[in-house]
């Protein structure tokens, strides 16, 4: 019907003479070629406007940050770039009669740092358990890589459990005091990837550079180290495992200032060169504003404010963003209420 101008059946030579295998080695290297020239000018662009930012300063850098907030909170097509997708969960408490996480939704990208504020109580850790697997939710679900995990650790598999690794506030209980630091992180080597003997030990080497504390702590135990060291050991012992999101809960609340921008700094290098994703829980809003691409406000198991930092730290703010930002945070359940009620009252009386 369509005469000389229907297109030639498939394995067929089209009009000039290709046949399906040469058309499909020519599509294949117009799309390496494409991907090739994005990277070049992606790399470019980025060298060039780092360049600018370090050497002008001042308001050049200012503008340039402003540029690539901008450009980060431009939404990508739903389901396409999360690596974490928590999906309307809702978890309570074995023998609690009340929700603690009431239909959570947030996502996290590969090498984002998606940071989770709010008050004490509001549900910021039981998020983190929820993620991890050891409070199931009771409703929704939470997707790696676009996959369903099973909501219980004891239905995850090896790599499942490997990719998803959490580090705590209190790096005294999270090691056991009689294993030298080579063997807390030598464990997660020897179970996700079998290294023993050499192997293993040449691994943990490289990961205490990692972390800069180096070889010579290999042998030392938990009581010989300060406590930003032990934390920078549980951060090694969570890179051991190669993980793609690491879930930090407080892990710089119970260091002092410098201590805690050291870890920081760490944290962020580390990410930088090895791409890993972070879900930072926090209440200290210093440290969302250094670290985070994405914020989400959590009060009362509820996420009340969410999106990429230059949204969720711009006005018009509800009541509890406005508070968690106009103040320093206090770690006590139904303190922004207070505030609030208070400032109700007062509102009143004048
Ligand atoms: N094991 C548990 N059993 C029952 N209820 C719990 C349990 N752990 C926490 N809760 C309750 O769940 C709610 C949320 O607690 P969660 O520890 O997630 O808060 P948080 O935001 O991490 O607080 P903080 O900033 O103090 O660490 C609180 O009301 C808490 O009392
Ligand atoms: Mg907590």
């Amino acid at each position: 019907m369509c005469g000389s101008r229907c297109p030639p059946p498939i394995g067929w030579a089209d009009s000039i003479g290709r046949d399906l295998l040469s058309r499909m080695i020519w599509g294949g290297r117009v799309t390496i070629f494409v991907a090739a020239c994005a990277t070049l000018i992606a790399f470019i662009t980025g060298v060039v406007l780092g360049f600018l930012a370090a050497v002008a300063g001042g308001w050049v850098d200012q503008a340039l940050s402003r540029l690539v907030d901008l450009m980060m909170s431009i939404p990508a097509p739903p389901g396409t770039t999360a690596l974490l997708s928590i999906r309307g969960v809702t978890a309570r408490y074995p023998g609690v009669p009340v929700d603690v996480l009431r239909d959570i939704t947030l996502d996290l990208a590969p090498g984002q740092t998606l940071a989770v504020v709010g008050e004490s109580g509001s549900g910021k850790s039981t998020l983190a358990r929820a993620i991890t697997g050891l409070l199931p939710p009771t409703q929704g679900e939470i997707l790696f890589d676009g996959r369903a995990l099973p909501p219980k650790l004891a239905g995850r598999s090896q790599d499942d459990l490997r990719e998803l690794q959490m580090i705590y506030q209190m790096a005294d209980t999270a090691m056991n005091p009689r294993q030298t630091v080579g063997t807390i992180i030598g464990r997660p080597l020897q179970f996700y990837f079998g290294l023993r003997g050499a192997e293993k030990r040449k691994r943990i080497l490289e990961l205490l550079e990692e972390i800069e504390l180096g070889a010579g702590f290999a042998d030392r135990y938990p009581a010989e180290l300060s406590g930003g060291q032990k934390q920078r050991v549980c951060i090694a012992r969570a890179l051991a495992a190669k993980p793609r999101p690491i879930l930090c809960d407080e892990v710089t609340s119970a260091l002092d200032p410098l201590v805690a921008d050291g870890i920081l700094k760490l944290l962020l290098d580390l990410q930088r060169e090895e791409g890993v994703a972070y879900l930072f829980i926090t209440h200290d809003l210093a440290t969302v504003r250094a670290i985070a691409d994405q914020i989400a406000v959590m009060y009362r198991g509820k996420v009340v404010r969410s999106g990429p930092k230059a949204e969720v730290l711009a006005p018009p703010f509800d009541d509890y963003t406005d508070l968690l930002l106009s103040s320093a945070p206090e770690m006590r359940q139904g303190w922004l209420e207070e505030v609030i009620a208070h400032r109700k009252m007062a509102a009143g009386g004048n």
